[in-house]
Order: structure tokens, then C-alpha cells, then sequence
């Protein structure tokens, strides 16, 4: 929201004291363009996501065991048969509450308050600011010190969450080794489920929480050495967790995208065993 431009002369980049620059910004780059593209790549993965969690078709294959993620688990009893794993605690849903409401709004609040995806949407969508050097429309800063964005502080607990998430979706992938009436098999939604879930398992393994838990608060490494190597190597992820951070969206809707097309008929899966 941009202020009066008589606020604005006395806020923000316009405050006194800051340089006197009549333009936006100095930079003669394409600035604009990374947040540009962040705002489409996560617009696109919402759409898309929303979707798919609403329409309750398509999300399990009976023949293979194959679930997508964005049910798993399914825990009421409007889960088609096969696909609840730990059982269905919770009656039939109506339709305006997606069937993988358990873990949804953990998932959800994991990324939205994750050190990244904070970047991306504060430049993207915000403009708060749209890049370096470019001077936001916004007159005052509260950073994350109020309602709602104080709640970016919960991103430790969301972490915990996450590692359980990915613990159920490791079950799912293990399952799915199954061929078609019974025994194990190996097809293609294999692989697609298997890499999807550990990439998962990186993307939360490289959270920011994640390099806290195992070597923060500690004054001296050298009297935790167990410690200082597994912070070592989350480290080395942490330097790649953007990555990560898309790379699981691909492969998320990748993973529901395959199911879906096997589900409905569309495709056969690709089978190598069984
Ligand atoms: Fe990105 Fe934790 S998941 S910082």
C-alpha cells in the first residue's frame, strides 16, 4: 500500500537523513524479472495445488497402492477404500475441506514461514522491497515484530511438523512397492514417488530450523563433535536450500500430475516388475 505523498516524504527511503534520489531506483538491469518469475512459479504451484486437494478424484491408484501427497494421509471415511493408511478417525467430510486437511495446514505454514520462501514473497508479492536497491511502495516497516508476521517465528515448530510429514510420505513410497493383485512390484510411480520423497527429506533437512536444532546454542564444537559433523553437512545443504525449496515443487506436482494420469486411465504405468 503506497502512502500519501506527503507521508511519503517523511517515511520510509523518503525519511530525512536518507539520499535524495528522485527515482525509483538507479538500477538499469532487469530487476524485475526474478521477482516476476517467483510470482508465477508459486502462483502456478497454489492454483494448482488448491485444485487438486478439492476435487478428491484421482488420488490413489487401487492396483499399484500409488497416493498422492496432497491426500496422504487420509483419514476420514470419504477416502476411497486402500488409500487410508493409518486408519479413518474422522467421518465423511463435506467437500469444502480438502481430504488431506491433517497435514495441509502444517505443510502450508512450513513454507510460507520458511527463510526462503519469506524472500520470495516479500519481493514478489509485497515489493517490500521488489529487489535490492529499488525502493519499496510501503512508508512503514514493522518487520516481523507484529500480527500476522510474528508469526514467522513459528517456523521451528512447523519444522517438527514436517519431519513427521515426511515420515508419513516415506511410508506412502515404501507401500507402493506393490504389483497388481498382491506381492511386491517396481513401476515407474515408484521411482517418481521415491524421488519425490527424498527430496522432500533434503528440502527439510536444509531448513535454516533444521541447522539450528543440530549445532545451535553450543559454545564450543570441538566438545560435540558428533553434533559439528551433522550440523556440518546440513550446513552444506542450507547453502542449496532455494533450490530445494523449488525443485520440491516440481516434484510434488510431478508426483500428483503421474497418479492423477494413472489413476483416471489416462496413462498405464510403466511397469518393470510385478
Ligand atoms: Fe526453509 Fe526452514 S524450510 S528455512
Amino acid at each position: 500500500m503506497s502512502a500519501p505523498a506527503t507521508e511519503r516524504e517523511k517515511t520510509g527511503v523518503f525519511s530525512p537523513g536518507r539520499a535524495r534520489i528522485l527515482v525509483r531506483t538507479l538500477r538499469e538491469d532487469r530487476w524485475w524479472l526474478s521477482p516476476l518469475l517467483t510470482a508465477v512459479g508459486l502462483s502456478a504451484f497454489v492454483i494448482y495445488a488448491t485444485v487438486r486437494s478439492f476435487v478428491r478424484t484421482a488420488y490413489w491408484v487401487e492396483d499399484y497402492h500409488y497416493l498422492t501427497p496432497f491426500y496422504s494421509p487420509c483419514l476420514s471415511e470419504s477416502c476411497v477404500p486402500g488409500s487410508s493408511h493409518f486408519g479413518t478417525p474422522f467421518p465423511e467430510l463435506p467437500m469444502i475441506i480438502p481430504l488431506g486437511f491433517v497435514v495441509l495446514p502444517f505443510l502450508l505454514g512450513f513454507r510460507l514461514t520458511c527463510y526462503y520462501y519469506r524472500k520470495a514473497y516479500y519481493r514478489s508479492f509485497w515489493f517490500s522491497p521488489p529487489a535490492c536497491a529499488v525502493a519499496e511502495p510501503h512508508s512503514k516497516y514493522s518487520g516481523e515484530t507484529k500480527l500476522p508476521l510474528i508469526i514467522q517465528n513459528a517456523h521451528r515448530y512447523f519444522f517438527y511438523a514436517a519431519v513427521i510429514v515426511s515420515l508419513i510420505n516415506t511410508y506412502d513410497a515404501l507401500t507402493a512397492f506393490h504389483a497388481k493383485g498382491g506381492g511386491f512390484g517396481i513401476g515407474l510411480g515408484n521411482v517418481i514417488l521415491i524421488g519425490n520423497v527424498i527430496l522432500l527429506w533434503v528440502y527439510t533437512i536444509s531448513c535454516h530450523s533444521c541447522r539450528h536444532v543440530t549445532g545451535g546454542r553450543l559454545k564450543h564444537f570441538s566438545a560435540h563433535p558428533i553434533r559439528y559433523r551433522i550440523w556440518t553437512q546440513v550446513s552444506k545443504l542450507n547453502a542449496r536450500h532455494m533450490q530445494y525449496a523449488w525443485i520440491t515443487l516440481g516434484t510434488l506436482v510431478l508426483t500428483d500430475f503421474y497418479i492423477m494420469m494413472v489413476s483416471s486411465g489416462t496413462i498405464s504405468d510403466l511397469r518393470f516388475i510385478g
